[in-house]
């Protein structure tokens, strides 16, 4: 019944700001989805499933109760986007999280991440000029930071050489974002530098999806404790740290998405006078063994691993100084990193069970 209100509550509500999520069926987008409607606003994805599934509607609509508007758009595509901004006047802000974001596969291809991260950067800077949208969120990662000098790093932390095509496209969407906005008095943004995001929403509705054989550490973990893969592979235990691992700030993604909610607000409230930068962290260090310690204490699942030589283009440690963005977006991280890794074991659980179920029904239908 509280839902069945609540959707006609949302129905009808006109003065809510209407916001377009790019690439808001993917891992963070859909998590950040959640959080925009269950803070109010009225969301509308376009997203080209390049790396999601449209499914994933059916889990913020579980979540939240509410069917986000979506269309299959690629947002590189200057006429399409044109044409669709043109049935959807009235946007508040755009939130950009439209991009390929495989570090390794951008070193094999580096031409379809140039097209992809930068045409779309420039395509939706220039409509939001033509149709007037004032205000632009932009995933940023600490990447751009390469290997720092000095830890953690904060947002006045030198900008190091990119590390690889991706690297690269994201300081270069960072320039031209700024470019465009000392040019546009009327254009507003906000780059938000992720560091590790990992882990699922609470429900395990929603979660990461790692297309084949994952490149990043959380989701080959929870792999590995399923069965699917044999063994984890630890890159490198002779670095200048500790226990020898490579160190990362890991931030859980529902904590991340609500940093969304508040960079929007900042911007709608007119607290942002051009462009304005945040690393999105915890500020604390985890190596590569702690972390698996902790999600075996967290599941009470054994991860087997084995020592590898290092991942070429692996950064030692970075881990984040969060502070400008607790004070002035007044946001900081509250999930814990045990908590975070559990989430992310019962999301791939769910995926599990869910897959099984369709296997069953399947089996049950070929033999009826
Ligand atoms: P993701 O691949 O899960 O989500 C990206 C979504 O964008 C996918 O649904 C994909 O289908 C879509 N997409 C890609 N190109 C598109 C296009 N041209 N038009 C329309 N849709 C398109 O990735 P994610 O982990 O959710 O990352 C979101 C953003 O955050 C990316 O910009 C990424 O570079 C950035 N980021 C991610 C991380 C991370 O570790 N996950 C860290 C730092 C920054
Ligand atoms: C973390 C640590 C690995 C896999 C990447 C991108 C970065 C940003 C965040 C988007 C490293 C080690 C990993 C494995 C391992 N993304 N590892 N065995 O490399 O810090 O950052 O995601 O902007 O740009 O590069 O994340 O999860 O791949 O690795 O030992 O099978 O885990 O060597 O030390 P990374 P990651």
């Amino acid at each position: 019944m509280a839902g069945r209100f609540r959707k006609f509550i949302d129905k009808f509500s006109f003065n809510k700001e209407k916001i377009l999520v790019t690439g808001g069926l993917g891992y963070i987008g859909s998590h950040t989805v959640v959080e925009l409607i269950q803070s109010g606003f009225e969301v509308i994805i376009v997203d080209n499933l390049s790396n999601s599934n449209i499914d994933v509607i059916k889990g913020i609509e579980k979540i939240t109760d509410i069917k986000p508007k979506f269309e299959n758009i690629d947002c590189s595509d200057y006429v399409a986007m044109d044409k669709f901004l043109s049935k959807n006047e009235g946007i508040q802000a755009i939130i950009h999280f439209a991009a390929l974001k495989a570090v390794g596969d951008s070193v094999k291809r580096p031409l379809p991440y140039y097209r992809n991260n930068i045409g779309s950067m420039i395509a939706l800077l220039e409509l939001m000029q033509t149709h007037k949208i004032p205000n632009l969120v932009f995933s940023s990662s600490c990447t751009v930071y390469g290997q720092a000098d000095k830890m953690p790093v904060n947002e006045n932390t030198p900008i190091k050489l990119a590390q690889s095509p991706y690297g690269n496209t994201k300081q270069i969407c960072e320039e031209i974002i700024t470019d465009a906005l000392t040019a546009n008095s009327t254009l507003k943004g906000i780059l938000l530098r992720y560091f590790n995001p990992i882990g699922a929403h609470p429900s395990a509705y929603i979660g990461e999806n790692p297309n084949g054989v994952p490149e990043n550490l959380v989701p080959y973990i929870v792999q590995t404790a399923a069965g699917i893969r044999e063994k984890l592979s630890v890159f490198g235990n002779d670095y200048n740290t500790p226990d020898g691992t490579c160190i990362r700030d890991y931030i859980n993604v529902v904590d991340l998405a609500q940093a969304h909610i508040a960079a929007l607000k900042r911007l709608i409230d007119g607290k942002v006078e051009s462009i304005e930068v945040f690393n999105l962290g915890t500020g604390e260090g985890t190596s590569v063994l702690e972390l698996i310690n902790k999600f075996e204490q967290a599941t009470g699942v054994k991860v087997p691993y084995e020592m590898a030589p290092r991942r070429a283009g692996d950064i030692e440690a970075i881990w984040a100084d969060p502070q400008r963005a607790n004070k002035i977006l007044k946001w900081k991280t509250e999930v814990s990193l045990e908590d975070t890794l559990l989430s992310a074991w019962n999301w791939q659980r769910y995926t599990m069970d869910k897959e099984n179920s369709a296997k069953r029904h399947f089996n049950f239908l070929s033999m009826s």
